[in-house]
């Protein structure tokens, strides 16, 4: 297999099946100890689909020349870092550096309310860490990157939301891109066939800033645990009631203001939560996802007695137009 060039070759047989994605595997383990011999590969293993399925692929190719970072940037859902660390540092034997960065970037994001300002900080910071970590390593000669063919498509071959592209001159490692001519639902087949979990390789999309794009306006850290601790029991339920993987997203968001409540025969003064659920082919427009009544009276009540500092809970029933999937 050659990875060269950015137009996938015609003679590349669609992957579907657990043969076509054995022998996709077995060629790109080929290509990859081809290009990089010898030497280190550095990828950012964000525990997404892409990152993940590059690093089982390196693994099996590399071994322990995989040098996976993950960064732990506080906005990431509930069980996500502890996950990275079990599949790929206990079970895969990956060579696994886990950055606990939470207080750094929640202090840098302190304050600050504006979304594309807070989408800057923490594609910004995550180049620093990254760096950082880059720079204390010796012999790293390649970067490996989980760009997909929709990627080289929609955006002349540039990681839309990928972060580690701004690295420094003096950091610019040769590119590893084994993913490059895949779309996304080969890259599931190819992780599933890699041996990742089920709950990593068919997980709903997730953006690049995380949670940090749900908890509205400046971040705080009760309103960001709100978030995940609803976000949490949201998937569980969805997962229990046979929504996961049938619903395309589904998530909580927290805004920056408290309602008038009462618990406890007493008002309160606590944070609403407001639960989105929908479906989409391209992401482009969206419809909201009919879920069952007594399913959201449900979900309501976990959230109401669980999640400390919430009163209140929404269910956002604007279609994409007019409202975007996410909030920010
Ligand atoms: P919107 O809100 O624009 O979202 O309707 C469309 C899709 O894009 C995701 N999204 C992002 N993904 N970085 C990302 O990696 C971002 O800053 C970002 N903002 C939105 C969103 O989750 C949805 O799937």
């Amino acid at each position: 297999m050659d990875f060269s060039g950015n137009v996938r070759p015609l003679s590349m047989e669609r992957i579907a099946t657990e043969s076509s994605s054995m022998s996709f595997i077995n060629e790109a383990v080929e290509a990859i100890r081809k290009q990089v011999g010898d030497g280190k590969v550095l990828l950012a293993l964000s525990g997404g689909v892409d990152s993940s399925v590059v690093a089982a692929l390196l693994i099996k190719a590399i071994g322990k020349n995989l040098v996976c970072v993950h960064v732990n940037h506080g906005l990431l859902r509930k069980g996500e870092p502890e996950q990275v660390v079990q599949v790929f540092r206990h079970e895969m034997d990956a060579n696994l550096i886990y950055v606990d960065a939470v207080d750094r970037f929640l202090d840098k994001l302190a304050g600050v309310s504006d979304p594309e300002q807070k989408r800057k900080i923490i594609g910004a910071e995550f180049i620093r860490v990254f760096e950082e970590e880059a720079r204390k390593l010796d012999g790293i000669g390649f970067l490996a990157q989980g760009t997909i063919y929709p990627d080289i498509l929609e955006s002349d071959g540039v990681k839309a939301h990928h972060n580690v592209g701004g690295l420094p001159d003096d950091l610019k490692f040769k590119l590893v891109e084994p993913l490059k001519f895949l779309y996304k639902d080969e890259v599931r087949v190819v992780g599933k066939a890699l041996g990742l979990p089920d709950n990593m390789v068919y997980r709903q999309p997730f953006p690049g800033p995380g949670l940090g794009v749900r908890c509205l306006g400046a971040i705080t850290r009760d309103r960001l645990e709100c978030v995940r601790e609803s976000d949490a029991i949201l998937r569980e339920e969805f997962a229990a009631n046979g929504l996961e993987g049938k619903v395309w997203q589904y998530f909580t968001i927290v805004p920056d203001f408290k309602s008038v409540g009462v618990r406890d025969g007493k008002r309160s003064f606590e944070y609403p939560v407001i639960i989105r659920a929908v479906n989409t082919k391209d992401a482009m427009t969206a419809t909201v996802e009919d879920i069952p009544f007594n399913l959201l009276s449900h979900i309501t009540d976990r959230i109401l007695k669980e999640v400390k500092g919430v009163n209140r809970v929404c269910y956002d029933m604007t279609p994409k137009p007019v409202g975007t999937i996410e909030w920010e």
